[in-house]
C-alpha cells in the first residue's frame, strides 16, 4: 500500500519508539521523510536525518527550514518528540515543570509555527500531534506531563479550526501504554515510593505483545504508526480537530 507516495513529511522524535516506528511506516507507504531528533540518527534508511531540538527556537527555525528545503515543501508534520519526567506533585521543581512543558508543549508549538506556511501551501496539509490518555484521564506523579498533553490537545483544536478553510487538518493521537524509550525507562522516572495500585485503571483490556521493563502490558509502537499513516493519507481526509485514543481500551 502506497497511500503516501510523494507526500513530504517531517517527523520529530524520530530516533526512538513511536517516532521511529512512524518514520519506518511512512517510508514504507511511499512518503519522503525528514527524520528529526535531538540526538543523532543514523539507522533509518531511506529517510533524511536532521538534528533538531524542538525546545530551542533557533534550532527549530533552522531545522524546519532545512527540512522544507530538502523536501521541496511539506505536506505532513508529525510532532512526536516528547519527554516524561515525573515526581510527586508537591516535590516537583519548577525546573522539571518548565522542562516538560518546554519540550512537549512549546516544542509542538515552535515546530508547528515554523512549518505552517509550507503546510498551508500544500494541497494535503496535515499536522499530527502527540497528546496522551493522560490529557483526559488521571495519571499519578505526572502533573507536568499531563498538563503538557492537555495543552497539546487544546492547541490542536485551535489549529484545526483556525486553518480549516485553507484545508489544513490537525489531529492529536492519544496513546495509552506503548513500548518506547519513555515506557522502558519508567523505573528511572517513577518516585521511589511509587504506589502501583494507582496505575490499576491504566491497564489495557486487550491482550498485548510486549511488557515494559517493570512488567506492565504495552502495545508495540507500530500500532500507533499505522494510525498516523492513515491520518496522514487521504483515508483521513475528513478527520480534524479531534483526538484518536490508541490505548487497548484502557479507559473504556
Ligand atoms: N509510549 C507511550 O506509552 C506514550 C503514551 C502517550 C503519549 N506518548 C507520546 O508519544 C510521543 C513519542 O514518545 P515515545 O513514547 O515514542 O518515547 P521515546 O522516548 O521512545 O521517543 C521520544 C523521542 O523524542 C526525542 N526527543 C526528546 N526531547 C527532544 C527534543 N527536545 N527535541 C527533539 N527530540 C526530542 C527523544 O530523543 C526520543 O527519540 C511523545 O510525545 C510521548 O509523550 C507516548
Amino acid at each position: 500500500m502506497e497511500r503516501l507516495r510523494d507526500r513530504r513529511v517531517l517527523v520529530t522524535g524520530a530516533g526512538s519508539g513511536i517516532g521511529r516506528a512512524t518514520t519506518l511506516r511512512l517510508l514504507e507507504e511511499g512518503a519522503q521523510v525528514v527524520a528529526a531528533d535531538v540526538k543523532g540518527l543514523d539507522d533509518l534508511p531511506g529517510s533524511v536525518p536532521l538534528t533538531m531540538d524542538v525546545a530551542d527556537e533557533d534550532s527549530v527555525a533552522t531545522g524546519v527550514a532545512s527540512a522544507i528545503d530538502t523536501l521541496g515543501g511539506l505536506d505532513v508534520l508529525v510532532n512526536a518528540a516528547g519527554i516524561l519526567l515525573a515526581s510527586h506533585t508537591h516535590e516537583t521543581s519548577l525546573e522539571l515543570w518548565n522542562r516538560v512543558l518546554a519540550v512537549n508543549l512549546t516544542g509542538t508549538f515552535l515546530v508547528t509555527r515554523a512549518a505552517l506556511p509550507a503546510l498551508l501551501a500544500s494541497e494535503h496539509g496535515v499536522v499530527v500531534n502527540f497528546s496522551s490518555t493522560s490529557a483526559s484521564f488521571a495519571h499519578p506523579y505526572m502533573a507536568a506531563y499531563c498538563a503538557s498533553k492537555g495543552g497539546i490537545q487544546a492547541f490542536t483544536h485551535s489549529l484545526a479550526l483556525e486553518y480549516s478553510k485553507q484545508g489544513l487538518r490537525a489531529v492529536s493521537i492519544a496513546p495509552g501504554s506503548v513500548k518506547s524509550g519513555i515506557t522502558d525507562s519508567a523505573a528511572s522516572w517513577l518516585p521511589r515510593d511509587v504506589d502501583f495500585s494507582l496505575f490499576g485503571r491504566l491497564l489495557p483490556i486487550l491482550p498485548t505483545d510486549h511488557t515494559t521493563e517493570v512488567g506492565n502490558p504495552v502495545a508495540g509502537p507500530e500500532t500507533v504508526a499505522g494510525v498516523v499513516a492513515m491520518l496522514a493519507s487521504d483515508d483521513g481526509k475528513f478527520i480534524t480537530g479531534t483526538e484518536i485514543r490508541i490505548d487497548g481500551g484502557t479507559h473504556t
